[in-house]
């Protein structure tokens, strides 16, 4: 089984994607609504929050792991691996979803040897939209620096988008948020427009129609949940470790929130109606056993 984890429910935009591209995998979606939005916690917070959750997804058999949580991926992902991950779990991994966004823009692999001078005639502009921990972070810039020094990417912070998203706000507030995010994104650039337009949130996909109203018209938007999947397609070819062994069946959902709630929202973000059970519940054996896991 594969888990896939966010904070809330930006994760489904990714999930949709994995269900479409591996339909003979058995995915686990955890979402921590409870503790929900990460992007504005401390960096401590977000590493024991995601390290408790990995926990919570381990404990539901998940021997790999795909944090859908660009927050995460940026503040705590490197540590879980190197330091959590061989203390307490050497045979499980866990995957981000910032290596494909960087390896996608940068055009070189995460592990190849690093370009020594930058590509002549690639002049690039990227824009991130972020939370405001993953734009502190500066992972963005920094890993696309290494791989491709002559992109220029310039960070917005949204701070307040996710929450409004997780509340299932009204699209009308929204875009009035997003207009200005938009415009003080451009502020940085002086008026021009970015070449291509990272949502470097996936919660932001759920909001992509308002960043394409927002922003000039004719930029790329890179579909994130597109490419984690074009990724993870990849790296299971290449571990056969992580094969599913039993019947696929849609994916199970579960949350640290209120379940009617989540579920209500969380499948008009899915696109279909799911049921998320509450996180906790499954450590006993009777649920364990009605779900089947
Ligand atoms: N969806 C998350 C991300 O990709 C986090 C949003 C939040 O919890 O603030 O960054």
């Amino acid at each position: 089984m594969i888990g896939v984890f966010d904070s809330g429910f930006g994760g489904l935009t990714v999930l949709r994607a994995l269900v479409d591209a591996l339909p003979d995998r058995q995915f686990v979606y955890l979402g921590d609504h409870r503790a929900a939005t990460y992007g504005n916690r401390s960096r401590d917070e977000i590493y024991d929050l995601a390290r408790h959750a990995m926990e919570e997804l381990f404990g539901l058999d998940c021997r790999l792991i795909v944090v859908a949580c660009n927050t995460v991926a940026a503040t705590s992902l490197r540590r879980l691996q190197r330091e959590w991950l061989p203390a307490c779990h050497p045979d499980r991994r866990i995957l981000g979803v910032l290596v494909p966004m960087v390896e996608a823009i940068t055009g070189v692999p995460w592990m190849a040897d690093l370009p020594t001078r930058p590509i002549a005639g690639r002049k690039q502009t990227i824009a991130v939209f972020a939370t405001r921990q993953t734009v502190l972070s500066n992972a963005f810039p920094v890993e696309i620096g290494k791989r491709a020094p002559e992109v220029t990417v310039v960070q917005q912070a949204c701070p307040k988008l996710a929450s409004l998203i997780e509340a299932g706000a009204a699209p009308a507030d929204m875009a009035v948020l997003v207009r200005r995010y938009v415009e003080a994104m451009m502020d940085q650039l002086q008026g021009h427009a970015p070449d291509v337009v990272m949502l470097g949130c996936t919660h932001y996909p759920l909001v992509a129609d308002l960043f394409s109203a927002a922003l000039p018209r004719g930029i790329e938007i890179l579909s994130q949940p597109t490419l984690v999947a074009r990724s993870l397609t990849a790296y299971l070819a290449h571990h056969p470790e992580f094969d599913d062994c039993g019947d696929v069946r849609p994916p199970l959902f579960f949350t640290s929130g209120e379940p009617d709630i989540v579920s209500r929202l969380g499948s008009q973000f899915f696109g279909r109606p799911v049921i998320f059970r509450t996180i906790g519940q499954t450590r006993t054996p009777a649920i364990r056993e009605s779900i089947a896991i």
